[in-house]
């Protein structure tokens, strides 16, 4: 399992609306990007863990959700496929997202302290290394209780309910969820030329690509639950 290098350095300073937002790792002296963490070194990272509850999803609704998208076991091996692809490029594809959210004033208002509106470095990172995991479990494609529970987990994080509580950070209390399906869009196709970067063919990016779509809009649906009245999810 890979760790993180010992008081490696982070971020750079990336200058964002007038903020200057803490975003992107720094290399190192060798010029390479500090390793990864595993997901056992990433603050406030949970998947699989007893802490986290079950979800009010079952598997059967899963199951249900996953043909109203289209979603077959083809998606799941394109995701697969994509994961050695992607996998030594997270640093990359997240300096992308975080740049598109960062120079979106209606998004990084929630990253924001509460009081000064100003974003908090602190959070942005950490969130950030959960973000990077993220992107490699999608990958891994695998749709058991453990991945449902952790998605009702970060629904909740998102929601009022639990957002900063991992962090202890003292943001703005919510993410409006307008905004969660909607950053979808934003998300896979900024991801598709990533996807393309390794020598797939035309098609396969195609294929992976579409995967990725279907993937991110049925987690974004799922973490809809909490902001939805009971029974009507
Ligand atoms: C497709 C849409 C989205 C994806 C894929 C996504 C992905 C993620 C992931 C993977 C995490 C970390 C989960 C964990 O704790 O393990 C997270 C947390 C977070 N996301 Fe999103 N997100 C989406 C929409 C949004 C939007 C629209 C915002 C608004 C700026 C947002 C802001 C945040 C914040 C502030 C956190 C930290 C929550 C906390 O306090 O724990 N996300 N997101």
């Amino acid at each position: 399992m890979q760790r993180m290098k010992t008081g490696s350095m982070l971020m750079v300073l990336v200058a964002v609306g007038g903020f200057s937002l803490l975003l992107a790792r720094q290399p190192d002296e060798l010029g390479q990007r500090p390793s990864r963490p595993g997901p056992d070194q990433i603050p406030g990272y949970t998947y699989g863990r007893s802490e986290v509850a079950r979800s009010p999803v079952t598997l059967a609704d899963l199951e249900s959700l996953k043909k109203s998208l289209l979603f077959t076991e083809e998606d799941v091996r394109y995701l697969r496929m994509s994961k050695p692809i992607l996998a030594d490029q997270v640093d990359d594809i997240l300096d992308v997202w975080y740049g598109f959210v960062g120079s979106t004033p209606e998004l990084v208002y929630f990253f924001g302290n509460k009081q000064t509106g100003k974003p908090e470095p602190r959070y942005l990172a950490r969130v950030r290394a959960r973000f990077g995991q993220w992107i490699l479990d999608t990958a891994d494609a695998n749709y058991d209780q453990a991945w449902l529970d952790y998605q009702h987990e970060i629904g909740l994080r998102h929601h009022k309910l639990k957002k900063n509580v991992v962090d202890q950070a003292s943001s703005v209390p919510q993410i409006n969820y307008r905004y969660i399906p909607a950053l979808t869009i934003p998300v896979t196709t900024t991801l598709k030329p990533f996807l393309a970067k390794k020598g797939a063919s035309a098609a396969d990016v195609e294929k992976m690509h579409a995967a990725w779509v279907k993937s991110v809009l049925l987690q974004s649906i799922l973490w809809g639950h909490p902001y939805i009245k009971d029974g009507e999810f």
